[in-house]
């Protein structure tokens, strides 16, 4: 399933596994969207195959659903699953508080009602994406189309008296039309350099006119998985304040990783 990796997707694959260990029978799972993500679905589809683990997901974009169906998931909406035990998730930066930035992919408003209605939310992640401060990469905000120059004008605006560095926002783009996401609307992503105070930008965006949801994840997140290219993965978990490290090891003769520790 790995091939010839590259260290950061041994780094992903490495965290994704170590996340789909956390799946149980008849559990109800979140699955987030994105590269690191795509690596625990297929984790996930080889165990319900080669184990037999049984458990329904909900999906946080249609690529994600594609991918869970065809690895051999059972799918299901949110409102037919209602709650879930868990969500595993990517994420573009993470901050010490496990607070995060999403959306990278194009599906944080999926992503962060999922993560908000499962009793818990595991962020897999390569070391790359630790971060101090939040806000080198830049935030996506997903807004609704009708008016979207005028929205961007109001978040400029906004952001003159935010805890912010940078204040531009460009308009993401897919070829030569807007992206649009699974639920219609346009992503900007705002060019913020660094985000002194998360909390109250978080809120204050969401206050404006136009804007649907912006990938700031605060008090969502509670353990982040981090990998790493030599196959060790590191598990923090911040409400019981624990860190774990265990080596994944690459075995050449059937290319999987395997866990060492077991
Ligand atoms: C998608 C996301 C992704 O989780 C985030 O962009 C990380 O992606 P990757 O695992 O490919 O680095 O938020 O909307």
């Amino acid at each position: 399933m790995t091939g010839d990796l590259s260290p950061i997707d041994k780094a992903k694959f490495v965290a994704a596994k170590r996340a789909a260990d956390m799946v149980e029978d008849g559990m109800r799972v979140g699955l987030g969207t994105g590269s690191t993500a795509a690596w625990l679905v297929r984790c996930l589809g080889e165990m319900v195959r080669e184990q037999g683990l049984r458990f329904t997901a909900v999906p946080t974009s249609s690529r994600t659903a594609e991918l869970a169906r065809e690895v051999g998931i059972s799918v299901i909406s949110l409102d037919e699953a209602k709650w879930l035990d868990l969500t595993i998730d990517g994420a573009d930066e993470f901050d010490e508080d496990l607070n995060l930035i999403k959306g990278g992919g194009g599906a944080l408003l999926q992503e962060k009602i999922v993560a908000t209605a499962s009793d818990q939310m595991v962020v897999i992640a390569d070391a790359g994406k630790e971060v101090e401060t939040l806000g080198a990469f830049p935030l996506p905000v997903e807004i609704i189309p009708f008016g979207w120059q005028t929205t961007q004008a109001m978040i400029e605006e906004t952001l003159v008296s935010m805890d912010v560095l940078g204040r531009s926002a460009t308009l993401r783009m897919n070829g030569d039309a807007p992206f649009v996401t699974d639920e219609g609307n346009y992503i900007l992503d705002l060019h913020l350099k660094r985000i002194g105070n998360a909390r109250q930008l978080a809120m204050v965006l969401n206050q404006i006119p136009g804007v649907v949801e912006n990938g700031l994840f605060i008090d969502i997140c509670d353990t982040v998985i981090i990998g790493y290219g030599d196959g060790t993965v590191e598990t923090r978990d911040i409400n019981e304040g624990t860190v774990e490290q265990d080596k994944l090891d690459f075995v050449e003769t059937d290319n999987l990783f395997t866990d060492l520790a077991d």
